[in-house]
């Protein structure tokens, strides 16, 4: 069997996956069972992968819904650890978001646990395990949600694709050193194997088609850098919530749990190719790739704008309570003291609790919320990176914009912040409840870069 070195795994990316399983919600239950199984990840030379997954597959079913629904789905907890589901930037209320021991009693192996979700705004969603997520997210549990518009755009696909990165031994199972030291305190668990899954997609595209593709980043630590070739397009929603102005489509970036939603048409000549590339600095790996046949003659006018959420857009941040949160630590920049558990650590000590990462000087969910926020009020999270590595800072419960000299940038419930830098996002604190602050690096999350805060 070929050593799976990471460049013969970019590689072989396109091997044929598993469809997932489709569930239209439609007023009544749907059952997501967390189990263990196997799944032909890798090309079928190598042995299939043992996963913990929804319903039998990876990524788990997708859940398709209409926004104003409301989603009924049940939790079984078919692994021996005790488990729950986060609806990663869905608004739901507090008690339905899935944070283990904060927000619900963890789901133990064997018990059921029902969410009852309404579904305020239309977009690309995903959900996961919210339980030991380095792990449990590592191993596959976690699925699309996609909550469509009343008035979706005309397109001729509709399709999810969902990117993973995967840590595989030579035998193609999941490495297990989940807490692994050097990991947590550098970038954080990266894998070997990166794929691009869509769901339904076609054998081949048509020249002028036009194609909708909502890209999730699933990995749990790795930042995605991709590219269409063949088709030409748009941006036309980040993170589930519609751009008021459609962007020009280049390279993707997208940190851990980010979304982004595309609009294209392809423009590839009849014989060629329509490739989802994975760019690695300057070399390209193809992840898929689809053939391109005769079609239209003519392209279609460009899209207009989704319908917006309804979501409160800010206008100003003149009375708005400015609250600094330091990403601190971590390898290369200096491991520090900080508090944890209530108590002043040294930086040993914090180490020895497995803790290298600190936000503004706390290490993992201290027992005091990080602030306080009236219900109503408008709070601006002057976010600064003082680490030598990227982090996916995401806030549940409510979406933030970013505050630039000309206004705001789109709504998000997850941003990237390189090494150093300073950005502000506001938010108007309208979701009452405790919420979590956190990095989507989920070995970060793991290692100290988790708080919350308070509305209302
Ligand atoms: Cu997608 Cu707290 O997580
Ligand atoms: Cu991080």
């Amino acid at each position: 069997m070929t050593r799976l070195t990471r460049r013969t795994l970019l590689k072989s990316a396109t091997a044929a996956l598993a469809l997932p399983a489709f569930a239209r919600a439609s007023g009544h239950e749907t059952l997501l069972h967390a189990q263990p199984a196997s799944a032909q990840l890798v090309d079928p030379e190598y042995p299939p992968t043992k996963v913990w997954c929804y319903n039998g597959a990876v990524p788990g079913t997708q859940l398709r819904a209409q926004q104003g629904d409301i989603l009924n789905v049940r939790l079984r907890n078919g692994i021996d650890q005790s488990t729950s589901i986060h609806w990663h930037g869905l608004r739901v209320r507090n008690d339905m978001d899935g944070v283990p021991g904060f927000t619900q009693d963890p789901v133990q192996p064997g018990e059921d646990f029902l969410y009852d979700l309404a579904l305020r705004d239309a977009g690309t969603y995903w959900y996961h395990s919210h339980s030991r997520s380095f792990e449990q997210v590592a191993r596959g549990l976690y699925g699309a949600l996609i909550i469509e518009e009343p008035d979706a755009p005309e397109v001729d696909y509709d399709l999810t694709v969902v990117l993973d990165d995967w840590r595989l031994t030579e035998t193609a199972q999941i490495s297990d050193d989940f807490e692994n030291r050097h990991d947590l305190s550098h970038a954080g668990r990266l894998g070997n194997y990166i794929h691009a899954v869509f769901d339904a997609a076609p054998a081949q595209f048509r020249k002028h088609e036009r194609l909708r593709l909502r890209f999730i980043n699933t990995a749990t630590n790795r930042i995605m850098p991709v590219s269409l070739r063949g088709v030409d397009g748009w941006i036309v929603a980040r993170d589930g919530m519609p751009l008021t102005a459609p962007e020009p489509l280049a390279t993707l970036t997208l940190g851990p749990a980010e979304r982004a939603d595309v609009i294209v048409d392809v423009t590839a000549e009849t014989g060629g190719e329509v490739l989802l590339v994975f760019q690695d600095r300057d070399q390209g790996y193809v992840l898929n790739e689809f053939p391109v046949a005769t079609g239209a003659t003519t392209r279609r006018a460009a899209p207009k704008a989704l319908s917006p959420n309804p979501i409160t857009r800010l206008t100003t941040v003149e009375n708005a309570r400015t609250i600094p949160l330091r990403m601190e630590g971590g390898a290369m920049s200096g491991l520090q003291a900080g508090r944890y558990q209530g108590r002043d650590l040294s930086m040993r000590e914090l180490v020895g609790q497995g803790q290298m990462w600190t936000l503004s000087g706390v290490a993992s969910f201290p027992e005091a919320p990080f602030f306080d926020a009236s219900l109503g009020e408008t709070i601006v999270l002057q976010m600064k990176n003082d680490t030598a590595f990227p982090h996916a800072m995401h806030m549940h419960g409510m979406h933030f914009q970013e505050v630039l000299s000309d206004g705001f940038g789109p709504h998000k419930d997850t941003v990237l912040l390189a090494p150093s830098e300073a950005r502000d996002f506001a938010f108007v604190a309208d979701n009452p409840g405790k919420w979590l602050l956190h990095c989507h690096m989920l070995s970060h999350s793991q290692a100290g870069m988790k708080t919350w805060f308070q509305v209302g």
